[in-house]
């Protein structure tokens, strides 16, 4: 345990149905907080598509070293109707990630018992496998551009940015979360190195390189990213942890969340392990259910989980998990879906904080 147990927290709401679920989250941490007996200090930032709006600014540099000397950042979500694609998602969510080096994005997929599961014939005994996506690399890192743009002859490249210093801090900490979770002790690499021969070669090549050198405990698999598809689908009992490349890890985890219940209850973490880490629900803004108490809470209060697990404070992050599987066997949740939970948003945070 922590010997300072006083965490100073970063609240960051941000737009559409972000304030709602973080609302709820923040219910559960102050029952962990005193079930579990430690303190914390929150900070609200009103970053998001309504200031930038109202003001021009996204992520402010001032506010951006603020947030350096955190413990945590606890972010509901980024995304707004009427403001253009890729500006906020640019300026402010991919570039906290970026400044504050959280190269590492992590996505439990985890099935609990009382969630409804798309698969036929899968349950939680088959679902529950960790997603480590790299995260500042790749078609992310932002490097390409126009040449002739607007004329018939218009070219566009898009680089996938990749290092081998990247590639292998990734690796790394998937190797060693793979042993910790001593779970299958196997770590699959997902990639296309069937066609992205430059890339993903370093990615392979790092992969087994580290894996022989370092973990020869561990057994490593490498799988297509397309086959990938077809396996969470058809055989997700499969994995144990995978290592992913930005861009697919991207794309494979909304598969992930799907087979986990939906967008509801994914949770994820964006962590450098040196510096501050940041936790949010996976799902986006969803603008049409804005302020309509409609949204499941669950994904954002996943992330309070993986967000006092990644301070130590593993008996408060147990409590909740704990608290997450009662309220969703309880049978008062009828689904997952917004909407259709049979009950509001703010219900299932109290229900849920009910039960820490
Ligand atoms: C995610 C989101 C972001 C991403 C978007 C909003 C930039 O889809 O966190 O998965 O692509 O990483
Ligand atoms: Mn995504």
């Amino acid at each position: 345990m922590p010997a300072n147990r006083t965490y100073r927290i970063a609240v960051l709401p941000g737009d559409g149905t972000g304030p709602e679920v973080v609302r709820e989250g923040l219910k559960v941490l102050q029952a962990a907080a005193s079930a579990s007996g430690f303190a914390h200090d929150l900070e609200q930032y009103d970053l998001g598509g309504e200031r930038y709006l109202a003001t021009g600014e996204i992520l402010p540099d001032p506010v951006l070293d603020e947030l350096r000397g955190f413990d945590a950042i606890y972010l509901g979500a980024i995304g707004h109707p009427e403001v253009p694609p890729g500006i906020l998602e640019k300026g402010l969510l991919l570039r906290l990630r970026f400044e504050l080096d959280q190269y590492i994005n992590l996505r439990p997929v985890k099935l609990y018992p009382g969630v409804d599961c798309p698969l036929k014939d899968k349950g939680p005994e088959e679902i529950d496998f960790v997603v480590v996506r790299e995260n500042t690399e790749g078609l992310y890192g932002g490097m390409g551009g126009f040449q002739y743009k607007g004329t018939p002859q218009e070219v566009s490249t898009q680089v996938h940015l990749t290092t081998r210093f990247g590639a292998e801090r990734a690796i790394r900490y998937a190797f060693e979360l793979t042993r910790r979770r001593n779970k299958m002790r196997q770590l699959h690499l997902v990639a296309k190195t069937n066609v992205m021969t430059f890339v993903h070669d370093t990615w392979w090549r790092a992969f087994n390189e580290v894996g022989e050198a370092d973990y020869p405990d561990i057994r490593r698999e490498y799988a297509h990213v397309d086959a990938t598809c077809m396996w969470f689908v058809k055989n997700p009992e499969w994995f144990d942890v995978i290592v992913v490349e930005n861009m697919f890890g991207d794309i494979i985890t909304d598969l992930g969340a799907m087979i986990q219940g939906g967008m509801g209850i994914a949770a994820g973490g964006n962590i450098n392990p040196q510096g501050v880490s940041m936790f949010e629900p996976i799902g986006g803004s969803a603008p049409k259910y804005t302020g309509q108490n409609v949204i499941c809470p669950l994904a954002a209060i996943g992330a309070v989980q993986m967000l006092l697990d990644h301070l130590g404070e593993k008996d408060a992050a147990a409590r909740i998990e704990q608290a997450i599987v009662k309220a969703l066997t309880s049978g008062k949740i009828k689904s997952l879906s917004a909407g259709r939970m049979g009950m509001g948003t703010a219900e299932v945070g109290d229900l849920v904080a009910g039960l820490v």
